[in-house]
C-alpha cells in the first residue's frame, strides 16, 4: 500500500528487429533471447507479445546487404522490409500498438544516421543535417502509410521532429504521434544493438549527433527544440546509466516521457545472469522499477516479455 512507484506491464514497449527474408528467426549472438525475424514469423512472435498484454512494440529493419545504399533508400521503400511487416501486423495482430523506428544507418552502406559528405576540409567526412531531414521524412511517411501508429526518429538530426510532422500532415496523417529520441547519447552501450541490426559506422562515430554523455542541461535543451517542433512523446537512452537525466527532464514537461533500458544494458545483464552473478528476476524487475521511480512513465526494454511474465505471476 505504501509502494510509492509501480511498474505495470501497460508501460513496457517491446523492441523487436526485422531483416528481409522469409522463414528466418535467428538468435542474436551480442543478445541472447533476442531474435531476428523475417516479416512472416515475427507476426507470430507479435501475437505472443500481445498474449502477454504488452501493448506496443518498436520495429528495426535489416534490410539485404545488397540493398544499403549512400541515402539508405531501402529506409523509405514503400515495399522494404519495416512496411511489409507493418502491414502485416497491422492485420494479423490488430490491437499491438506499432511504433516504427526511423533512423538510416541500418540502411546506409556507411553506417551513419544520416547523408555522409564531403566536408569544407580535404579528406573530411561529415554527417549533413538539413539533407538528412528529407530522407526522414519520407520514410516516416512511408511507415505510417503502411500502417504504423507512431513513428519514433532515432536518428538525432536537428529539425527531424518538424520536418516528419509537416510531412505528416500534408498526408492527412496528423494523427499519428511523434515518439522522438530526444535526448539520446552518444553511447557505448548501443554495442549489441550495432550487431543485431548491422548498422556499425564504418568510419568516425556518432558524436557529432549524439550527445555527449557528460552533459545533461544540453538534454533538457533537446527535448526543448523537439516539444517545439511538435514531439508528442519524449524520450531518454539509455535509461540505468542516465537516470538523473530522465529525472529532470520530467521535472521539465508534461508529456509522456520514455527511457530505453538499451541493448548493452540489456545484455550486461544477461552476461552476468548466466554466471549466477546477479539474480535474474529480482534485478532486471529492480533495474525497470529505478527507470520508473526516475519518471519513466514508458520503458523500451529487451525484457518486456519476461517483466511480463513475472508481473503476471505476482
Ligand atoms: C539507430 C538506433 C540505435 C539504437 C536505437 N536506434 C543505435 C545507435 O544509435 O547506434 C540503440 C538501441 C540499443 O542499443 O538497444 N540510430
Amino acid at each position: 500500500m505504501v509502494q510509492e512507484t509501480r511498474l505495470s506491464v501497460d508501460q513496457l514497449i517491446y523492441p523487436v528487429f526485422v531483416r528481409e527474408g522469409k522463414g528466418i528467426r535467428e538468435e542474436i549472438p551480442s543478445m541472447p533471447g533476442q531474435y531476428r525475424f523475417s516479416p512472416d514469423t515475427l507476426v507470430e512472435e507479435l501475437q505472443s507479445v500481445r498474449e502477454l498484454s504488452i501493448p506496443a512494440v518498436i520495429l528495426f529493419g535489416i534490410p539485404a546487404q545488397e540493398k544499403k545504399d549512400p541515402v539508405g533508400s531501402a529506409g523509405y521503400a514503400r515495399d522494404g522490409v519495416v512496411c511489409q511487416a507493418l502491414e502485416r501486423a497491422r492485420k494479423q495482430v490488430p490491437d499491438l500498438l506499432l511504433i516504427a523506428d526511423v533512423c538510416l544507418c541500418e540502411y546506409t552502406d556507411h553506417g551513419h544516421c544520416g547523408i555522409v559528405k564531403e566536408g569544407p576540409v580535404e579528406g573530411q567526412r561529415i554527417v549533413h543535417n538539413d539533407e538528412t531531414l528529407e530522407i526522414l521524412a519520407r520514410a516516416a511517411l512511408a511507415y505510417a502509410q503502411a500502417g504504423a501508429h507512431v513513428v519514433a526518429p532515432s536518428d538525432m538530426m536537428d529539425g527531424r521532429v518538424g520536418a516528419i510532422r509537416e510531412a505528416l500532415d500534408e498526408e492527412q496523417l496528423e494523427h499519428v504521434p511523434i515518439l522522438s529520441y530526444a535526448a539520446k547519447y552518444a553511447s557505448a552501450f548501443y554495442g549489441p544493438f550495432r550487431e543485431a541490426a548491422e548498422s556499425v559506422p564504418q568510419f568516425g562515430d556518432r558524436k557529432s549527433y549524439q550527445m555527449d554523455p557528460a552533459n545533461s542541461r544540453e538534454a533538457l535543451k533537446e527535448v526543448e527544440l523537439d516539444l517545439e517542433e511538435g514531439a508528442d512523446i519524449v524520450m531518454v537512452k539509455p535509461a540505468l546509466p542516465y537516470l538523473d537525466v530522465i529525472f529532470q527532464v520530467r521535472q521539465m514537461t508534461t508529456v509522456p516521457l520514455a527511457a530505453y533500458q538499451v541493448s548493452g544494458e540489456y545484455s550486461s545483464l544477461c552476461a552476468a545472469f548466466s554466471q549466477n552473478w546477479l539474480q535474474r528476476e529480482a534485478t532486471l524487475m529492480e533495474t525497470l522499477l529505478a527507470i520508473r521511480r526516475a519518471g519513466a512513465d514508458l520503458i523500451l526494454t529487451y525484457f518486456a516479455k519476461e517483466a511480463a511474465q513475472i508481473l503476471k505471476k505476482g
